[in-house]
């Protein structure tokens, strides 16, 4: 693999500590994935920011990274925390992990990363123009660039993103590279498919089938946006997808997907019944936040509903006034968090209802079945929150 002079430089230490390992680091994917070249990103995308998620070991290797003086050579965004940064004691996050979230995201500041703290960051100031190559990790964002706003970028992890964020530049292979953007599947969906929790599942099933592939969904073109978003989440949770296309080619391999499918894998997803209503994997978006009020009718929770979205779709819907509408019926919006990465067992969580399959796959995974989850439709679900006591 070819790379520049200064990256040989910094491989060999002459830039300090902090840029020889990201350099190394992107050296070695390049070459294990054959790259040809390390190319220039326009922006990077980083993930593994809770404590829940990366532990003792993950706050140490950001503190001694950022102890190094490296910093951000492009725009660089950060992906949720595991709690509110300034509601975490609402929410009954303990001081403790409070904490070491504190540390990471000041270590991940400090080498100049914005702490946008969403899985969102398109509709948080970092929306990608097309054509452009970035190093994005955080899958269901990934997806979202790649085949919706027409981005390039590899699904990378938390560690390779930073590393391109602190040189710039990320190795030239997979989704960097046009002909691996090819469709490899036909999805053919029969009967009508809408709502988040259905795309999240028509997203998890074709993920589950086409493993690393590229499927062409023709059926899903004139879907909204969020919808879409649903779509990117539910791919990348059972496969290893990076994009979805429109586009189709003669002789591809044929998936064809009835409702009825998508109603076995919410069925088999869900472990549970009732509990805390938690709406935003990925994070709500503007118009998610206001569906919610409107489905409310004005009507108050007797459970307990927590949204989640990021800081800026919060700062918006707060200037329009939906962020007071919603509190004062009950409702709890948070920011910078999910239900995944959030530590529900430690905050005293047992049952989460939800419409998001990714969330349902990841909390079952994560809390080892500690905290049951149950599927239902967003509609479904603010019934649940106004008529079930919690
Ligand atoms: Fe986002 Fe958390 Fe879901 S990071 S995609 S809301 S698991």
């Amino acid at each position: 693999m070819r790379v520049e002079r200064w990256i040989e430089a910094a491989l060999d230490g002459e830039y300090g500590e902090g840029l020889r390992i990201a350099s190394r680091m992107l050296v070695a994917i390049g070459e294990a994935f054959e790259a040809d070249r390390l190319i220039p990103v326009r922006s990077c995308h980083i993930s593994g920011v809770s404590y829940r998620t990366i532990g003792e070991p993950g706050l140490r290797f950001l503190e001694d990274l950022a102890s190094s003086g490296v910093k951000a050579r492009v725009k660089a965004t950060m992906n949720p925390a595991g709690m509110d940064m300034s509601k975490w004691a609402e929410m009954g996050v303990p001081e403790n992990f409070a904490q070491k979230q504190f540390k990471i995201v000041k270590a991940l500041e400090s080498m100049g990363i914005e702490p946008t703290l969403t899985c969102t960051p398109y509709l948080a100031g970092n929306s990608p123009d097309v054509g452009s190559h970035l190093a994005w990790a955080e899958s269901s964002a990934v997806i979202y660039v790649n085949s919706v706003l027409g981005a390039m970028t590899n699904r990378e992890s938390g560690p390779s993103a930073l590393a391109s964020a602190l040189t710039g530049l990320t190795p030239r292979f997979g989704m960097h590279v046009n002909e691996c953007r090819r469709p490899t599947h036909l999805v053919e969906v029969e009967g009508n498919i809408e709502g988040a929790l259905m795309f999240s599942a028509l997203g998890y099933l074709v993920g589950r089938e086409v493993g690393r592939g590229v499927p062409s969904i023709p059926s899903v073109r004139g879907a909204s946006g969020d919808e879409l978003k649903a779509l990117s989440a539910g791919l990348g949770t059972s496969g290893g997808v990076s994009m979805f296309t429109y586009k189709t080619q003669r002789g591809l391999p044929r998936i064809k997907v009835h409702t009825r499918e998508l109603l076995n894998i919410i069925e088999k997803l869900s472990t549970g019944s009732g509990g805390v209503v938690c709406l935003g994997c990925p994070h709500l978006s503007l118009a998610e936040v206001r569906y919610v009020l409107e489905l409310l009718k004005g009507r108050r929770v007797r459970g307990t509903l927590w949204l989640f979205t990021s800081r800026a779709v919060y700062r918006r819907a707060s200037s329009k006034g939906l962020v007071q509408a919603l509190e004062r019926l009950g409702v709890r919006v948070f920011k910078d968090t999910c239900m995944v990465v959030a530590p529900l067992e430690d905050m005293g969580v047992k049952s989460i209802v939800t419409d998001s399959c990714k969330a349902a796959h990841y909390v079952k995974l994560i809390t080892g079945g500690r905290v049951q989850v149950s599927l239902m439709s967003r509609e479904e679900c603010i019934k649940e929150a106004i008529e079930r006591e919690a």
